[in-house]
Formats: C-alpha cells, sequence, structure tokens
C-alpha cells in the first residue's frame, strides 16, 4: 500500500487535555516516547530562535523505567542532541541538567554533566500522595490525617518515631503498625529523605520554563517511581492552582502558604514570583494567566497500577489533573499496555491517543471502545499492525489517523544540523 508522508502533529494546546500511549511489549512505546522529546526540544528551540513569534514553550517529565532515552536504544538517545547543541543553545533549551537519577555515580561520563540526584525530603509529601498511589483504611487514613493535623511538615518522621507503648485513646496498636509498616519503604529508600537538599526546587524551575526532564526510575522500586511522580505533580499543580485562585502575588503567598508544605513554598517562593508575575514581583503585580504559562506534561509509566478504579475512588492527585489539568496546563501523558485496566475517570477526560500494536483481543476491544472518535470496526486494523505502526484518534479531529511513528534515529540524523548553533538562524529566518 501506498504511503503519504506527511507529519502528524498534536497541537500543544490539547495537551493538558491528556494523552494516551497504548501498546504491548514492543510495540514501539520507548521510541515513540524518545520521538515525541524530541520534538519538544524542537519546538522550545524554535521558540528560542524567534523571540518576538510569541510561541509556547513546553516542560516535560518523563519518566524513563528501563533507562532508555538519553542513551538510546540503537546508535542515538536524546544525549546525542545535547552533544551537538553550541554551549548558548544547550543553556537556552536544556539548562544545567536534564537528566535525574538515583545514584550519579553510576552514569556514563558525558551524560553525568548533565545529572542531578533525584532527592525529596519527607516534608514535601502530603497524605493524599500515599492515598494516590495505594489503597488505605479508613483507620489508617484518619490516623494519618490527626499526625499530619498535628505535627504538619512533620508527620512522616513524627509517626516513624513514635513509641508504641505510648498508642493511647482510639488509635489501635494494630493501626500504628500498619501505617509504620506502610511508610517503612521510605526510610529504606535513597531518594526519599529525612534531611538534606532536595531536588523539588529545581524541577519545579525546570518546568516553569519550558524544560525536559529525563527520570531515570529503573533502579526504584515501583513505589518509589510512583510516590515521586505524584509529589512532583501535586506540587506542580498546587502551585499554579495558588496562582490560579490569586489576584496578585500578594494573594499568592497567602495562597501557596496555605495549599503547599511551608519549607518548600518558602524556597521557592522569590523565584516563583519572577514566573508569575505581569509586571515584576512586588505584593502588588497582577498574576499572569497559568494558561499563558509553559504547558506541562507528565509522563504516567505502568499506569495501571496507580490509575485503576480502586484508587480512583479515593484522593487521587491523579484524578483531580485529568479533571482540571487544562485549568493549569498540566496534561497527563498515560503509558500503558493496557487500557482495560484503567480508571474510567482517567480514558474519558483523554482526547488524544496513540493506539500502538496490542497484545489481545480484550486490549483491542477496550482501546476501540476508549477512542476518542468513533473507530468501530477497526479490530482488523489492529490485528495486523506491526511496531512502530499507530492508529491515532482525538476529539479534535473527525477522522482516526493511522500512522508510522519514525524511528527515533532517523528522525535525529534527519534534523541533527538545526541543533549545531545559530549559523542556521539566518537562513531560516529567510525561508520564512
Ligand atoms: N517506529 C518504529 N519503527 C520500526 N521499529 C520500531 C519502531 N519503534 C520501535 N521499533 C523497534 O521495536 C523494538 C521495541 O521498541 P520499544 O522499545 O520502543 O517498545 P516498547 O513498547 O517500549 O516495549 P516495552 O513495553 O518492552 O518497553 C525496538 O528495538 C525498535 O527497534
Ligand atoms: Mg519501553
Amino acid at each position: 500500500e501506498d504511503t503519504l508522508n506527511v507529519p502528524v502533529k498534536i497541537p500543544i494546546m490539547y495537551l493538558p487535555m491528556h494523552v494516551g500511549i497504548f501498546g504491548s511489549t514492543g510495540s514501539g512505546k520507548s521510541n515513540l516516547m524518545m520521538v515525541l522529546i524530541k520534538s519538544i526540544i524542537d519546538t522550545n528551540l524554535d521558540a528560542i530562535r524567534k523571540p518576538n513569534a510569541d510561541k509556547p514553550r513546553l516542560s516535560a517529565f518523563c519518566i524513563d523505567p528501563h533507562d532508555e532515552f538519553a542513551k538510546g536504544v540503537d546508535k542515538y538517545g536524546i544525549q546525542s542532541i545535547v552533544n551537538d547543541m553550541s554551549s548558548t543553545t544547550r543553556s537556552d533549551v536544556i539548562g544545567d541538567f536534564y537528566y535525574l537519577t538515583t545514584h550519579k555515580s553510576a552514569t556514563t561520563r558525558d551524560i553525568r554533566a548533565y545529572t542531578r540526584e533525584i532527592r525529596i525530603l519527607y516534608s514535601e509529601i502530603q497524605p493524599r500522595d500515599l492515598y494516590s498511589i495505594r489503597e488505605y483504611t479508613s483507620e489508617m487514613s484518619s490516623f494519618i490525617d490527626a499526625q499530619y493535623h498535628a505535627a504538619g511538615e512533620n508527620w512522616i518522621e513524627s509517626i516513624l518515631s513514635m513509641d508504641e507503648d505510648a498508642v493511647s485513646g482510639s488509635v489501635t496498636l494494630g493501626t500504628l503498625r500498619a501505617v509504620k509498616r506502610r511508610l517503612s519503604f521510605l526510610e529504606r529508600s535513597p531518594i526519599f529523605i529525612d534531611s538534606g537538599t532536595s531536588i523539588l526546587d529545581e524541577i519545579f524551575y525546570a518546568m516553569e520554563t519550558g524544560r525536559i526532564l529525563v527520570v531515570n526510575t529503573s533502579l526504584m522500586s515501583d513505589t518509589e517511581q510512583f510516590l515521586l511522580t505524584t509529589v512532583v505533580t501535586r506540587t506542580l499543580s498546587d502551585m499554579r492552582r495558588a496562582l490560579k485562585s490569586s489576584g496578585n502575588l500578594g494573594d499568592f503567598d497567602t495562597q501557596g502558604q496555605k495549599r503547599l508544605p511551608h519549607s518548600f513554598f518558602n524556597r521557592v517562593k522569590q523565584k516563583a514570583r519572577t514566573f508569575y508575575g505581569k509586571d515584576g514581583v512586588a505584593d502588588s503585580s497582577e498574576v499572569r494567566d497559568p494558561r499563558k504559562l509553559p504547558v506541562i506534561q507528565v509522563t504516567v509509566e505502568e499506569a495501571p497500577s496507580i490509575l485503576n478504579p480502586v484508587l480512583m475512588r479515593g484522593q487521587s492527585v491523579f484524578k483531580d489533573i485529568s479533571r482540571q489539568g487544562r485549568k493549569f496546563n498540566i496534561g497527563l501523558l498515560v503509558v500503558s499496555q493496557q487500557v482495560s485496566v484503567l480508571d474510567n475517570v482517567i480514558l474519558s477526560q483523554m482526547n488524544t491517543e496513540i493506539n500502538l500494536r496490542l497484545g489481545n483481543e480484550r486490549e483491542i476491544k477496550a482501546c476501540i471502545e476508549n477512542a476518542s472518535v468513533n473507530i468501530t470496526g477497526f479490530e482488523n486494523e489492529f490485528r495486523v499492525m506491526s511496531r512502530g505502526e499507530a492508529i491515532v484518534t482525538a476529539s479534535y479531529r473527525e477522522l482516526p489517523l493511522p500512522a508510522r511513528i519514525p524511528l527515533f534515529d532517523t528522525v535525529y540524523e534527519k534534523d541533527r544540523h538545526r541543533y549545531k548553533d545559530n549559523k542556521t538562524k539566518k537562513e531560516e529566518e529567510h525561508i520564512l
């Protein structure tokens, strides 16, 4: 069959209405993620090179569970793009770092120069972050909420150090022990720490300035990965929520103190004013509309573990984002091998799906049911799809689009001249 060489694009304005990437193992999800990261870099490069065109910038927090994106799978990876860039381009587009990992020492030398270690303070975790990643009984959550009420951001330390002999009142020893057991992974985790320097500030600055972050979670447990994604997503959305409910920067201060852990908010608030103030950083400065800020895309990998109906019954951070993210310009990029097990709230809020090859008839059926345009009767198309082939469906397109995802190495080789330096800038401007 003939194919047309027409690029398929997702308009930036639809990213905060959430994107799904579905495909069985080996269908090409990781390659697609790398192609998307490259498009984000290209979009930002374009915005920087044409500052007067008022082009939007994009940020992405990309979970990389197999540590493939930076190095790449075949010949090239995101680091190849970074290596190609002139130092000015690099500092504009990539900043000081783009790669987050558990231990810097385990990273190869060229990537290490752009690496930060992931460290999140206990004080930056809120009870609802935990409720978003695992089910808690009502006894456990009442106990946690009471501790949070009493100890504030020191609630985790306060629970972990609580003396079992001292339990009294409505808390049974069983509840205390159960909660301690649930929290014990924090004590073993290298990324969640009770004191020291957190990376959350840097993540917030990066996401408010149009940057990409590749997050190597290959050495983390699922629980660590999900808690990290949750804390980051909730922090970014609470900052923008505080902004959204403020008239000026003085209000923003009050709103931020109300919503975010104090130690975190006090560290970032000065810099936040430079992102959020319309005319200066004084209390009286009017605030910007969050929809004028960079679109932030957060990937949720191995999505079924946290986007399932059981967790969605509770106070899920992801349920909030899926419903309200568009108001704050924050979008979820849900990557999953299965559609059938995802919660309907999440699926119904999704406006763009990239459906790759699927494992079985049940998933094909779920994909067809979930698609944002009617693709009833497409079973056969799904059955004959090969690696890298996709059916793209979107609520803003009347028809489904069959598409072939290019290999990352191919698009990189074609475009690498762009990253070199600013000399091509003039030529590009002449073309326009
Ligand atoms: N668009 C594509 N065109 C041709 N080949 C592809 C394409 N995408 C991926 N492949 C090939 O298929 C293999 C698997 O791709 P990839 O690792 O992206 O799959 P995946 O869906 O991420 O798998 P997993 O679920 O195991 O992580 C790769 O080694 C790659 O060479
Ligand atoms: Mg993969």
